[in-house]
């Protein structure tokens, strides 16, 4: 499988392929606001449960932008890369209460669940992260994704400082904040994963106890 449909899969919404419903015909550079991709789509797609049409939508200008270059496998103008990042960055909504990590056996069931956002899930009810579809996080279990780095010994090796803290938090939050056009969903900034979720998530990469680091 591509990583363009994996994706797409992963996301259970199209926040990459994002926003050609609505958009002028012609599209410029971008080929996924061509009228024949329009057409494709409106052809094949039709809104069903929470899974609206509106989803194809391009909600901010990184999805955009990224539909020029970075999806194309095109490098992308660094001020605009830049530009993009620093604005996710900032961004960024931080625990409030200063505590970055929860329960890593919940986080765990979380990394492992795919489920969420699509068509026959129950709306409001929580969304898995779907982190194994793309990385390795446990040792030893052949049936993980690769499209990400391996996470295995995350904490391990980079231990759980506060600028590690902050830097993987940010990651799950908006990855972007460090490549604009990152595959990896923004878990945060389209809440994906509440702010407890994503604790617990953390918690799978940093807490020593957890099968990640050990
Ligand atoms: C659709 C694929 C995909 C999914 C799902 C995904 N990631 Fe990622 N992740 C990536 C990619 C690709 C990178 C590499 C950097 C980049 O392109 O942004 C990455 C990078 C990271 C990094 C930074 C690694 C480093 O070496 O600094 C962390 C941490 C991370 N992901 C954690 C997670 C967690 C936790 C989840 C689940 C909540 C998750 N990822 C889900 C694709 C994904």
């Amino acid at each position: 499988m591509n990583k363009f449909a994996l994706t797409l899969i992963a996301l259970g919404a199209a926040t990459v392929l994002g926003g050609c419903a609505g958009m002028p015909s012609g599209g410029g550079d971008n080929p996924f606001a061509t009228a024949s991709f329009q057409t494709i789509l409106k052809h094949d797609f039709s809104s069903k449960g929470q899974a609206g049409l509106s989803r194809l939508k391009q909600t901010d200008e990184a999805q955009s932008a990224c539909s020029k270059y970075g999806y194309l496998g095109k490098p992308m103008p660094e001020a605009l890369a830049k530009n993009i990042e620093s604005k996710a960055l900032e961004r960024v909504v931080y625990p409030a209460d200063g505590q970055y990590l929860g329960d890593w056996k919940e986080g765990l069931k979380i990394a492992s669940d795919g489920k969420g956002m699509q068509w026959n899930d129950k709306p409001g009810t929580p969304n898995g992260g779907n982190c194994l579809a793309c990385h390795q996080v446990v040792p030893n279990d052949p049936s993980q994704g690769n499209i990400g780095p391996s996470l295995v010994g995350y904490g391990r090796l980079r231990g759980s400082s506060a600028v590690i803290l902050k830097y993987t938090w940010a990651r799950i939050y908006d990855s972007a904040s460090f490549n604009a056009c990152s595959f990896m969903p923004p878990f945060g900034a389209h809440h994906i994963l509440t702010e407890q979720q994503m604790k617990d998530v953390m918690a799978l990469l940093l807490d020593p106890k957890s099968p990640v680091n050990r």
